[in-house]
């Protein structure tokens, strides 16, 4: 009998992890790149925007019965690197399905083959968004995870310039984490970010566990708690109530409990999020502007908007007459 022919051919390698913990690491992923040619030394690594994911699947080969797994990840590094893309990925202690995609790349070591989508995607990047040459400051809200395309972001947009403050000085990120050792990429950030003054605020949500801690507390969403956002905006050398459409964009990524509770309190800022569904539900009129955009890594509907009271009170909190 002839075996089985693989539907999902392995096109690319594992070639670098660094295991921040046991449930959080960096993979570094080489595409196989062009070789149909003698000599062809094109690049591996497609051209993407920064900000975009990839999809990456392997087969079950302890379980063979479960077959193919693929998942969709935002990829960290910038463009420019065309070596390899690099993945910030969380082991799920609680998968939903039978065969987790992080628990097959957890038995992965330098050397595994994967399958890696054909079609690298995404609109989560400026250029989607509100394009590369707004002039307004960006708000990056990541929690955990969620940091990975803002990285690859920063990386790219940043290295066009880090001698000044000149660019720097548009873009402010916040990430939350459970505990210090997850804030991946910590040392770059500040570097990169806090050239004048602050711009990167990680903040700690389980503070009792690290008790020599001595920065920001509480889930990443909390920064803009209505007791907490003028303290923000004074860190930032800003006059209360900068955060406003006006002078910011906000990006948010991660799961939906750190996307509905940012998206809330910027609500009452006057941010118009770019979900339809969720400016239809509000009131607010079709062709206007939004200035707050989500990439979710979970399944989870971001706001019950078939509760009537809800979307009433999220009404109410909208600064001016935009909302019919
Ligand atoms: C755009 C995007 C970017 C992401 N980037 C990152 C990242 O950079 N780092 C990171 O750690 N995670 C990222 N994720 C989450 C990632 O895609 C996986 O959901 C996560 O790694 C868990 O996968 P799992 O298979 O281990 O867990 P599981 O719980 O088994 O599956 C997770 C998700 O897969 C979906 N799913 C479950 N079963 C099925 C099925 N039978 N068929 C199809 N879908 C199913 C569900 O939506 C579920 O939420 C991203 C998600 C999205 C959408
Ligand atoms: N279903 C999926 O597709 C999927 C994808 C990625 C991750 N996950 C799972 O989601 C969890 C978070 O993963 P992560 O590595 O990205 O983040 P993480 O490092 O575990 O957490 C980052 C921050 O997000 C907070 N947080 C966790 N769950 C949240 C929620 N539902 N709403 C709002 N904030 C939340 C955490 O607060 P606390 O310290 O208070 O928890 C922490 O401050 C893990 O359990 C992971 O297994 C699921």
């Amino acid at each position: 009998m002839l075996p089985a022919v693989k539907k999902f051919a392995y096109n690319a390698s594992l070639i670098e992890r660094e295991d921040l913990s046991d449930t959080l690491s960096i993979f570094h992923i080489q595409p196989d790149g062009d070789t149909s040619e003698p000599g062809n030394r094109a690049p591996p690594v497609p051209e993407f925007v920064a900000g975009q994911y990839a999809v990456l699947g392997v087969y079950n080969e302890d379980e063979p019965d479960k077959g193919f797994v693929r998942r969709a990840y935002s990829i960290a590094s910038p463009p420019e690197e065309r070596r390899w893309l690099e993945f910030y990925i969380r082991y799920v202690d609680h998968p939903t399905s039978n065969n987790p995609l992080t628990h097959l790349f957890w038995k992965m070591q330098v050397g595994s083959r994967l399958w890696l989508g054909p079609k690298i995607t995404g609109r989560f990047t400026l250029a989607h968004t509100v394009g590369e040459d707004d002039p307004r400051q960006k708000i990056f809200v990541a929690a955990g995870t969620g940091l990975a395309p803002f990285v690859s972001i920063l990386k790219n947009v940043l290295q066009q310039n880090v001698a000044t403050d000149g660019k720097a000085s548009n873009f402010i990120l916040l990430h939350g984490a459970s505990h210090p050792h997850d804030l991946a990429y910590k040392e770059d950030l500040e570097k990169a970010l806090n050239l004048v003054r602050q711009r990167y605020f990680p903040t700690i949500s389980r503070p009792r566990l690290h008790p020599d801690w001595r920065g920001d507390t509480g889930r990443v969403e909390t920064f803009f708690d209505a007791e907490k956002l003028e303290d923000l905006e004074r860190r930032l050398g800003f006059e209360p109530g900068h955060i406003a459409p006006e002078r910011c964009v906000a990006y948010i990524c991660g799961l939906q409990g750190t996307i509905a509770n940012t998206l809330i309190a910027l609500f009452r800022r006057g941010f118009i999020p770019n979900d339809r569904r969720i400016r239809a539900a509000v009131g607010l009129p079709k062709d206007v502007v939004p200035s707050l955009f989500f990439e979710q890594y979970d399944s989870m509907p971001i706001l019950d908007l078939s509760n009537a009271a809800f979307i009433q009170s999220l009404r109410e909190t909208f600064p001016t007459g935009l909302s019919s």
